[in-house]
């Protein structure tokens, strides 16, 4: 049993509202359905970044390795690296010594993602590490005296709360050398019925990803939650640009969690708060970078200005 999911479960459930973590999304099904997610006609974040990294992925590689020099390229969460493999496919054209460091606690996604690389790109020097994101960092810190360039892309920092992002940033702050580079990708406030759809998409994609939550507590906990008895509810917020899902019990219902050792109550149309995904303007960006104390070198857009690659140095 996984003892801090245990944990993190009976906290969550025991307290008013209910929340649980988002980041218990991902196992191996929960990646799968991310995967399916990215592809939904809906979900437009990872189109728009992709678009960004093939548009202007030759001035990202002048701001990484200046007149050639050689750099490290790290990647927090790097998940199956489909967007990232525009910029190492260019690098390595233009053969800029470069080392890929794609970091993940999911091992499963990495080892397929260091397989897929081995295949299409063998000559690049990957180095896969699961661990932490500031274990990394440190070890590679270590090991070479070249420029970091650390990637944080696909809006993962709005999953987010405000107190964990400024913590985030400030801890990489830290742990970064003066001259090292931040890329961080951020999802901007837009249309907000188009907001809605990317969370609620017709085919039942994303409600089936926020359900594997309560499946893997049946799978891993011994819960007993009727899945037919919750109903996935997502909605945004255009003044704070949140988009909170919940998974909402239909009715009143106790369920038990058998490796718990107890039972928790719903009642009818109580909420569990299960993510929070955060649509940014570019005031607040800034405003990040100035409080942690990066400076901003340059907003990357889409074309519809749907998404920015935020690059920030340490100066
Ligand atoms: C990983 N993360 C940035 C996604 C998001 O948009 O918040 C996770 C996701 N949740 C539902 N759809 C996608």
């Amino acid at each position: 049993m996984n003892k801090q999911f245990a944990q993190d479960v009976e906290r969550g459930l025991s307290g008013s509202p209910k929340r649980l973590s988002s980041k218990y999304f991902y196992d191996e099904a929960g990646d799968k359905l991310f995967q399916a997610i990215m592809n939904l006609p809906e979900y437009y974040l990872s189109r728009s970044e992709y678009e960004i990294l093939e548009m202007h992925r030759e001035q990202l590689l002048r701001c990484f390795a200046g007149s050639g020099e050689a750099f490290n390229l790290l990647e927090f969460g790097a998940g199956d690296g489909f967007k990232t493999k525009v910029l190492l496919r260019y690098f390595s054209e233009k053969q800029i010594p470069f080392r890929y460091v794609p970091v993940d606690i999911s091992g499963n996604i990495l080892r397929q993602l260091a397989a897929s690389l081995q295949e299409e790109l063998p000559v690049l020097e990957v180095e896969p590490v699961e661990d932490d994101y500031f274990q990394a960092l440190k070890k590679v810190k270590e090991t070479t005296g070249r420029r970091s360039v650390v990637l944080f892309m696909g809006s993962n920092i709005g999953n987010f709360s405000e107190e964990e992002t400024i913590s985030f940033l400030g801890k990489l702050y830290e742990n970064l050398n003066k001259g090292d580079l931040l890329l961080t990708g951020f999802d901007l406030k837009k249309d907000p019925d188009q907001v809605r759809l990317a969370y609620n998409d017709s085919g039942g994609i994303t409600r089936a990803f926020n359900m594997n939550l309560l499946k893997r507590i049946n799978e891993e906990l011994g819960g007993e939650f009727n899945l037919e008895k919750f109903k996935h509810y997502p909605m945004y917020n255009p003044v704070t640009g949140e988009a909170r899902s919940f998974l909402m019990s239909r009715e009143k219902q106790e369920v038990r969690i058998k490796e718990l050792g107890r039972s928790f109550s719903f009642e009818a149309w109580e909420p569990v708060h299960v993510e929070i995904s955060r649509k940014y303007d570019l005031p607040s960006i800034e405003e990040y970078a100035r409080r942690s104390g990066f400076a901003v070198v340059k907003h990357f857009f889409d074309c519809k200005h749907y998404f920015v690659d935020s690059l920030w140095e340490k100066k």
